[in-house]
Protein backbone atom coordinates (compact mmCIF):
# COMPACT_ATOMS: atom_id res chain seq x y z
CA UNK A 1 0.00 0.00 0.00
CA UNK A 2 1.57 3.24 -1.33
CA UNK A 3 0.13 6.80 -0.18
CA UNK A 4 1.06 10.05 -1.60
CA UNK A 5 1.36 13.00 0.55
CA UNK A 6 1.35 16.16 -1.96
CA UNK A 7 0.52 19.37 -2.43
CA UNK A 8 3.07 20.14 0.76
CA UNK A 9 3.62 24.30 0.82
CA UNK A 10 6.36 23.65 3.19
CA UNK A 11 8.37 20.03 3.76
CA UNK A 12 11.20 20.34 6.44
CA UNK A 13 12.76 17.03 5.65
CA UNK A 14 16.17 17.53 8.29
CA UNK A 15 18.17 16.10 5.00
CA UNK A 16 20.14 19.29 3.92
CA UNK A 17 20.88 17.19 0.40
CA UNK A 18 17.25 17.22 -0.25
CA UNK A 19 16.66 19.90 -2.13
CA UNK A 20 18.72 19.92 -5.10
CA UNK A 21 18.85 15.79 -5.56
CA UNK A 22 14.87 15.62 -5.03
CA UNK A 23 14.25 17.60 -8.41
CA UNK A 24 12.72 21.25 -8.66
CA UNK A 25 11.65 21.54 -5.34
CA UNK A 26 13.21 24.91 -4.47
CA UNK A 27 15.68 24.73 -1.01
CA UNK A 28 15.81 27.98 0.86
CA UNK A 29 19.32 28.99 0.52
CA UNK A 30 21.20 28.86 3.75
CA UNK A 31 18.66 26.03 4.32
CA UNK A 32 20.13 23.47 7.56
CA UNK A 33 16.75 21.74 7.82
CA UNK A 34 16.47 20.78 3.72
CA UNK A 35 12.70 22.44 3.58
CA UNK A 36 11.06 21.93 0.09
CA UNK A 37 8.15 23.75 -1.28
CA UNK A 38 5.22 22.84 -3.32
CA UNK A 39 6.48 19.21 -2.36
CA UNK A 40 5.50 15.57 -1.80
CA UNK A 41 6.48 12.57 0.27
CA UNK A 42 5.80 9.10 -0.84
CA UNK A 43 4.91 6.61 1.97
CA UNK A 44 5.44 2.58 0.92
CA UNK A 45 4.16 0.38 4.40
CA UNK A 46 6.10 1.65 7.37
CA UNK A 47 8.55 3.61 5.18
CA UNK A 48 9.31 6.50 3.13
CA UNK A 49 9.73 5.50 -0.42
CA UNK A 50 10.60 8.89 -2.25
CA UNK A 51 10.59 12.64 -1.77
CA UNK A 52 10.58 15.76 -4.55
CA UNK A 53 8.93 18.20 -6.13
CA UNK A 54 5.23 17.94 -6.34
CA UNK A 55 5.27 18.29 -10.13
CA UNK A 56 7.33 15.14 -10.40
CA UNK A 57 5.50 12.12 -7.69
CA UNK A 58 5.08 9.20 -8.92
CA UNK A 59 1.55 7.16 -8.74
CA UNK A 60 0.19 5.70 -5.72
CA UNK A 61 -2.67 3.58 -4.42
CA UNK A 62 -4.20 6.68 -2.01
CA UNK A 63 -3.72 10.50 -2.60
CA UNK A 64 -3.73 12.90 0.77
CA UNK A 65 -3.91 16.82 -0.59
CA UNK A 66 -2.41 18.83 2.04
CA UNK A 67 -3.20 21.93 0.66
CA UNK A 68 -0.28 23.73 0.84
CA UNK A 69 0.18 23.43 4.72
CA UNK A 70 3.22 22.24 6.34
CA UNK A 71 4.60 18.72 6.80
CA UNK A 72 8.03 17.78 9.37
CA UNK A 73 9.01 15.12 10.71
CA UNK A 74 7.20 13.17 13.48
CA UNK A 75 8.63 14.63 16.97
CA UNK A 76 11.06 12.71 18.88
CA UNK A 77 10.64 13.04 22.84
CA UNK A 78 13.84 11.85 23.80
CA UNK A 79 13.20 12.29 27.66
CA UNK A 80 10.01 11.41 29.70
CA UNK A 81 9.21 9.31 32.56
CA UNK A 82 5.45 8.66 32.08
CA UNK A 83 5.20 5.59 34.49
CA UNK A 84 3.71 6.75 37.50
CA UNK A 85 0.81 7.05 40.14
CA UNK A 86 -0.74 10.15 41.33
CA UNK A 87 0.39 13.77 40.46
CA UNK A 88 1.85 16.46 42.49
CA UNK A 89 -0.88 19.31 41.40
CA UNK A 90 -0.49 20.59 44.83
CA UNK A 91 3.35 21.18 44.71
CA UNK A 92 3.22 22.48 41.81
CA UNK A 93 0.82 25.42 42.89
CA UNK A 94 2.98 25.93 45.86
CA UNK A 95 6.22 26.47 43.98
CA UNK A 96 3.96 28.95 41.47
CA UNK A 97 3.64 31.07 44.80
CA UNK A 98 7.35 30.77 45.61
CA UNK A 99 8.56 27.15 47.01
CA UNK A 100 11.43 26.21 45.07
CA UNK A 101 11.68 23.20 43.70
CA UNK A 102 13.97 20.12 45.59
CA UNK A 103 14.95 16.39 44.32
CA UNK A 104 13.16 15.21 47.40
CA UNK A 105 9.80 15.29 45.88
CA UNK A 106 10.06 12.53 44.02
CA UNK A 107 9.84 10.42 46.54
CA UNK A 108 6.16 11.27 46.59
CA UNK A 109 5.57 10.07 43.19
CA UNK A 110 7.58 6.51 44.46
CA UNK A 111 4.81 5.90 47.74
CA UNK A 112 2.01 6.86 44.46
CA UNK A 113 3.46 4.53 41.83
CA UNK A 114 4.20 1.85 44.35
CA UNK A 115 0.54 1.38 45.39
CA UNK A 116 -0.87 1.11 41.59
CA UNK A 117 -1.11 -1.79 39.95
CA UNK A 118 0.35 -2.53 36.90
CA UNK A 119 -3.14 -2.46 34.92
CA UNK A 120 -3.61 1.06 36.34
CA UNK A 121 -0.24 2.01 35.18
CA UNK A 122 -0.35 0.73 31.91
CA UNK A 123 -3.78 2.44 31.89
CA UNK A 124 -1.63 5.71 32.50
CA UNK A 125 0.84 5.28 29.98
CA UNK A 126 -1.37 4.65 27.30
CA UNK A 127 -3.36 7.86 27.56
CA UNK A 128 -0.28 9.74 27.72
CA UNK A 129 0.98 8.12 24.80
CA UNK A 130 -2.39 8.73 22.73
CA UNK A 131 -2.02 12.12 24.21
CA UNK A 132 1.30 12.79 22.17
CA UNK A 133 0.68 11.17 19.27
CA UNK A 134 -2.33 13.85 18.71
CA UNK A 135 0.62 16.22 19.17
CA UNK A 136 2.76 14.96 16.85
CA UNK A 137 5.20 12.88 18.66
CA UNK A 138 5.80 9.73 17.10
CA UNK A 139 9.00 8.27 19.54
CA UNK A 140 9.16 8.11 22.75
CA UNK A 141 11.99 7.87 25.37
CA UNK A 142 10.31 6.10 28.80
CA UNK A 143 12.32 6.31 32.30
CA UNK A 144 11.85 4.01 35.27
CA UNK A 145 12.80 5.75 38.43
CA UNK A 146 9.43 6.28 40.58
CA UNK A 147 9.75 2.20 41.92
CA UNK A 148 13.52 2.47 43.40
CA UNK A 149 13.27 -1.14 44.72
CA UNK A 150 13.86 -3.94 42.76
CA UNK A 151 10.70 -5.25 42.35
CA UNK A 152 9.09 -1.72 41.32
CA UNK A 153 11.94 -1.29 38.97
CA UNK A 154 11.86 -4.29 37.21
CA UNK A 155 8.27 -3.42 37.13
CA UNK A 156 8.51 0.03 34.97
CA UNK A 157 11.16 -0.95 32.55
CA UNK A 158 9.02 -4.05 31.83
CA UNK A 159 5.77 -1.65 31.59
CA UNK A 160 7.67 0.71 29.41
CA UNK A 161 9.47 -2.14 27.21
CA UNK A 162 5.47 -2.78 26.52
CA UNK A 163 5.23 0.65 24.55
CA UNK A 164 8.80 1.71 23.30
CA UNK A 165 11.86 0.02 22.11
CA UNK A 166 13.79 2.93 23.77
CA UNK A 167 13.49 2.50 27.43
CA UNK A 168 15.96 3.66 30.31
CA UNK A 169 16.43 2.08 33.35
CA UNK A 170 17.06 5.47 36.63
CA UNK A 171 16.91 2.97 39.45
CA UNK A 172 19.22 6.21 40.58
CA UNK A 173 16.55 8.77 40.66
CA UNK A 174 17.02 9.56 44.11
CA UNK A 175 17.64 7.78 47.34
CA UNK A 176 14.53 6.59 48.61
CA UNK A 177 13.46 7.01 51.64
CA UNK A 178 14.16 3.36 53.39
CA UNK A 179 17.98 4.45 52.10
CA UNK A 180 18.17 7.71 54.28
CA UNK A 181 21.70 8.61 54.76
CA UNK A 182 22.60 5.36 53.12
CA UNK A 183 23.22 6.72 49.41
CA UNK A 184 26.29 4.30 48.62
CA UNK A 185 24.46 1.26 49.72
CA UNK A 186 21.41 2.10 47.83
CA UNK A 187 23.86 2.30 44.75
CA UNK A 188 25.13 -1.10 45.97
CA UNK A 189 21.34 -1.97 45.28
CA UNK A 190 21.04 -0.52 41.93
CA UNK A 191 24.60 -1.55 40.48
CA UNK A 192 23.44 -5.41 41.81
CA UNK A 193 20.36 -6.93 41.83
CA UNK A 194 18.07 -4.08 40.55
CA UNK A 195 20.32 -3.84 37.34
CA UNK A 196 20.04 -7.78 36.97
CA UNK A 197 16.19 -7.43 37.27
CA UNK A 198 16.15 -4.27 34.79
CA UNK A 199 19.06 -4.80 32.53
CA UNK A 200 17.03 -7.18 30.12
CA UNK A 201 13.93 -4.86 29.90
CA UNK A 202 16.00 -1.52 28.89
CA UNK A 203 18.43 -0.18 26.39
CA UNK A 204 19.52 3.00 28.46
CA UNK A 205 21.39 3.48 31.95
CA UNK A 206 20.63 7.15 33.55
CA UNK A 207 21.44 8.68 36.62
CA UNK A 208 20.35 11.64 38.29
CA UNK A 209 23.50 13.42 39.17
CA UNK A 210 22.85 16.36 41.18
CA UNK A 211 22.84 17.84 44.69
CA UNK A 212 19.96 15.94 46.32
CA UNK A 213 20.19 13.39 44.01
CA UNK A 214 23.75 11.39 43.66
CA UNK A 215 27.46 12.59 43.47
CA UNK A 216 29.53 12.19 40.68
CA UNK A 217 31.08 9.17 41.97
CA UNK A 218 27.93 7.13 43.19
CA UNK A 219 26.95 8.36 39.32
CA UNK A 220 30.40 7.20 37.95
CA UNK A 221 29.54 3.53 39.64
CA UNK A 222 26.02 3.53 38.17
CA UNK A 223 26.67 4.49 34.69
CA UNK A 224 29.99 2.18 34.18
CA UNK A 225 27.85 -1.01 36.03
CA UNK A 226 25.00 0.17 33.43
CA UNK A 227 27.74 0.02 30.41
CA UNK A 228 29.56 -3.57 31.36
CA UNK A 229 26.16 -4.79 31.20
CA UNK A 230 25.44 -3.40 27.36
CA UNK A 231 23.20 -0.69 28.89
CA UNK A 232 24.26 2.63 27.07
CA UNK A 233 24.48 5.99 29.05
CA UNK A 234 22.61 9.13 29.41
CA UNK A 235 22.51 11.62 32.31
CA UNK A 236 20.22 13.95 34.25
CA UNK A 237 22.66 16.73 35.05
CA UNK A 238 22.98 20.38 35.81
CA UNK A 239 19.38 21.25 36.66
CA UNK A 240 19.50 22.82 40.13
CA UNK A 241 23.30 23.95 39.87
CA UNK A 242 26.61 23.93 38.04
CA UNK A 243 28.44 20.50 39.09
CA UNK A 244 30.90 17.88 36.98
CA UNK A 245 27.87 15.29 35.48
CA UNK A 246 28.36 17.20 31.82
CA UNK A 247 31.99 16.10 32.13
CA UNK A 248 31.20 12.30 33.23
CA UNK A 249 28.58 11.86 30.54
CA UNK A 250 31.45 13.40 28.57
CA UNK A 251 34.07 11.08 29.35
CA UNK A 252 31.56 8.06 29.55
CA UNK A 253 30.97 8.98 25.56
CA UNK A 254 26.64 9.39 26.78
CA UNK A 255 24.70 9.24 24.20
CA UNK A 256 22.91 12.80 25.94
CA UNK A 257 23.08 14.89 29.12
CA UNK A 258 19.72 16.43 29.76
CA UNK A 259 18.61 19.45 31.32
CA UNK A 260 21.87 21.95 31.03
CA UNK A 261 19.97 24.62 32.89
CA UNK A 262 23.57 25.78 34.27
CA UNK A 263 26.57 24.65 32.64
CA UNK A 264 29.89 25.90 33.08
CA UNK A 265 31.90 27.67 29.72
CA UNK A 266 33.77 24.31 30.40
CA UNK A 267 31.38 22.09 30.45
CA UNK A 268 29.86 23.78 26.73
CA UNK A 269 33.49 23.03 25.27
CA UNK A 270 33.46 19.39 25.97
CA UNK A 271 29.84 19.33 24.96
CA UNK A 272 30.93 20.88 21.58
CA UNK A 273 34.00 18.55 21.55
CA UNK A 274 31.94 15.58 22.16
CA UNK A 275 29.24 13.48 20.10
CA UNK A 276 26.97 13.67 23.16
CA UNK A 277 23.85 15.52 22.58
CA UNK A 278 22.38 18.01 25.38
CA UNK A 279 19.04 17.84 25.53
CA UNK A 280 17.34 20.99 26.78
CA UNK A 281 13.73 20.56 28.73
CA UNK A 282 11.77 24.00 28.96
CA UNK A 283 8.79 23.05 30.43
CA UNK A 284 11.16 22.15 33.54
CA UNK A 285 12.57 25.90 33.61
CA UNK A 286 8.59 27.21 32.90
CA UNK A 287 7.34 24.56 35.79
CA UNK A 288 10.07 25.08 38.58
CA UNK A 289 10.65 28.87 37.78
CA UNK A 290 13.69 28.29 37.21
CA UNK A 291 16.23 30.58 34.51
CA UNK A 292 15.77 28.98 31.04
CA UNK A 293 18.91 27.75 29.29
CA UNK A 294 20.65 29.72 26.60
CA UNK A 295 20.61 27.54 23.68
CA UNK A 296 21.91 29.83 21.67
CA UNK A 297 25.13 29.93 23.70
CA UNK A 298 24.93 26.08 23.03
CA UNK A 299 24.80 25.92 19.65
CA UNK A 300 26.92 28.87 18.50
CA UNK A 301 29.72 26.94 20.07
CA UNK A 302 28.80 23.55 18.54
CA UNK A 303 26.97 21.67 20.96
CA UNK A 304 24.25 19.61 19.48
CA UNK A 305 21.10 20.26 21.36
CA UNK A 306 17.77 18.28 21.60
CA UNK A 307 14.46 19.58 22.64
CA UNK A 308 12.38 17.17 24.94
CA UNK A 309 9.08 17.57 27.04
CA UNK A 310 10.31 15.42 30.42
CA UNK A 311 6.73 14.60 31.23
CA UNK A 312 6.22 13.95 34.70
CA UNK A 313 4.73 14.84 37.79
CA UNK A 314 6.94 16.79 39.53
CA UNK A 315 9.06 19.32 37.31
CA UNK A 316 7.44 19.47 33.89
CA UNK A 317 3.65 17.76 33.41
CA UNK A 318 3.41 18.91 29.82
CA UNK A 319 3.75 16.48 27.20
CA UNK A 320 3.86 18.88 24.35
CA UNK A 321 6.64 19.04 22.34
CA UNK A 322 4.88 22.41 20.24
CA UNK A 323 4.33 24.30 24.00
CA UNK A 324 8.78 23.31 23.93
CA UNK A 325 9.23 24.82 20.72
CA UNK A 326 7.64 27.82 21.32
CA UNK A 327 9.46 28.13 24.82
CA UNK A 328 12.57 27.64 22.66
CA UNK A 329 12.17 30.15 20.44
CA UNK A 330 10.66 32.47 22.88
CA UNK A 331 12.67 32.47 25.59
CA UNK A 332 15.73 30.98 24.59
CA UNK A 333 16.92 31.96 21.74
CA UNK A 334 16.40 29.20 18.77
CA UNK A 335 15.40 30.15 15.42
CA UNK A 336 11.60 27.95 14.69
CA UNK A 337 13.93 25.59 12.09
CA UNK A 338 16.51 24.99 15.14
CA UNK A 339 13.62 24.10 17.69
CA UNK A 340 11.77 22.17 14.89
CA UNK A 341 15.36 20.15 14.00
CA UNK A 342 15.74 19.46 18.01
CA UNK A 343 12.45 18.35 18.28
CA UNK A 344 13.19 15.89 15.60
CA UNK A 345 16.39 15.46 14.41
CA UNK A 346 18.25 16.47 17.73
CA UNK A 347 15.90 13.75 19.34
CA UNK A 348 16.60 10.82 17.20
CA UNK A 349 20.40 11.98 17.83
CA UNK A 350 20.17 11.66 21.82
CA UNK A 351 18.90 8.25 20.96
CA UNK A 352 21.49 7.60 18.45
CA UNK A 353 19.05 6.80 15.89
CA UNK A 354 19.03 7.81 12.36
CA UNK A 355 15.65 6.62 11.20
CA UNK A 356 13.69 8.84 12.71
CA UNK A 357 13.37 12.68 12.75
CA UNK A 358 13.79 12.81 9.20
CA UNK A 359 12.08 12.62 6.11
CA UNK A 360 14.23 10.98 3.04
CA UNK A 361 13.50 7.67 1.33
CA UNK A 362 14.54 4.53 3.85
CA UNK A 363 13.26 6.66 7.09
CA UNK A 364 10.32 5.32 8.89
CA UNK A 365 7.23 6.98 7.93
CA UNK A 366 6.47 9.35 10.62
CA UNK A 367 5.20 12.31 10.12
CA UNK A 368 3.17 15.38 10.67
CA UNK A 369 0.82 17.47 8.83
CA UNK A 370 -0.03 21.29 10.24
CA UNK A 371 -2.73 22.81 9.98
CA UNK A 372 -0.41 26.18 9.07
CA UNK A 373 1.53 27.21 6.19
CA UNK A 374 5.13 27.08 7.63
CA UNK A 375 6.93 25.11 10.75
CA UNK A 376 7.17 29.03 12.17
CA UNK A 377 3.40 28.68 13.46
CA UNK A 378 4.55 25.96 15.94
CA UNK A 379 6.11 28.99 17.98
CA UNK A 380 4.28 31.60 16.24
CA UNK A 381 0.58 30.33 17.38
CA UNK A 382 1.84 29.00 20.84
CA UNK A 383 -0.91 26.86 22.63
CA UNK A 384 -2.52 26.52 19.54
CA UNK A 385 -3.38 23.14 18.08
CA UNK A 386 -1.89 22.63 14.99
CA UNK A 387 -1.31 19.28 14.00
CA UNK A 388 -4.07 18.34 11.38
CA UNK A 389 -2.96 14.38 11.01
CA UNK A 390 -0.18 12.43 12.16
CA UNK A 391 1.52 9.25 10.22
CA UNK A 392 2.88 6.78 12.41
CA UNK A 393 5.25 3.89 11.20
CA UNK A 394 2.96 4.80 7.99
CA UNK A 395 0.34 4.63 9.70
CA UNK A 396 -2.10 7.84 9.88
CA UNK A 397 -3.16 8.12 13.24
O1 LIG B 1 13.84 15.13 34.93
N1 LIG B 1 15.56 15.50 37.46
C1 LIG B 1 15.11 14.48 37.87
N2 LIG B 1 13.97 13.89 37.54
C2 LIG B 1 12.84 14.54 36.96
C3 LIG B 1 11.97 15.17 37.99
C4 LIG B 1 11.30 14.18 38.77
C5 LIG B 1 10.32 14.70 39.77
O2 LIG B 1 10.39 15.83 40.29
O3 LIG B 1 9.44 13.87 40.06
C6 LIG B 1 13.31 15.54 35.94
O4 LIG B 1 13.14 16.75 36.14
FE1 LIG C 1 14.02 13.68 33.71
Amino acid sequence: MTTLLTNIGELTTNAPGAGPSAGSGAPDSGDSVGTLHEAAVLIDGDRIAWVGAAAGAPPADEIVDAAGRAVIPGFVDSHSHLVFGGDRAVEFEERMAGRKYAAGGIRSTVAATRAATDDELRARVRGFLDEMLAQGTTTVEIKSGYGLSVADEERLVRLAAEVTPEVTFLGAHVVPAEYADRGDEYVDLVIGPMLDACAPHARWIDVFCETGAFTVAQSRRVLEAGIARGLAPRVHASQLGPGEGVALAVELGAASVDHGTYLTDEDVALLAASDTVLTLLPGVEFSTRQPYPDARRLIDAGVTVALACDTNPGSSFTSSMPFCIAVAVRDMGMTPAEAVWAATAGGARALRRDDIGIIAPGARADLVLLDAPTRIHLAYRPGVPLVARVWKDGVAV
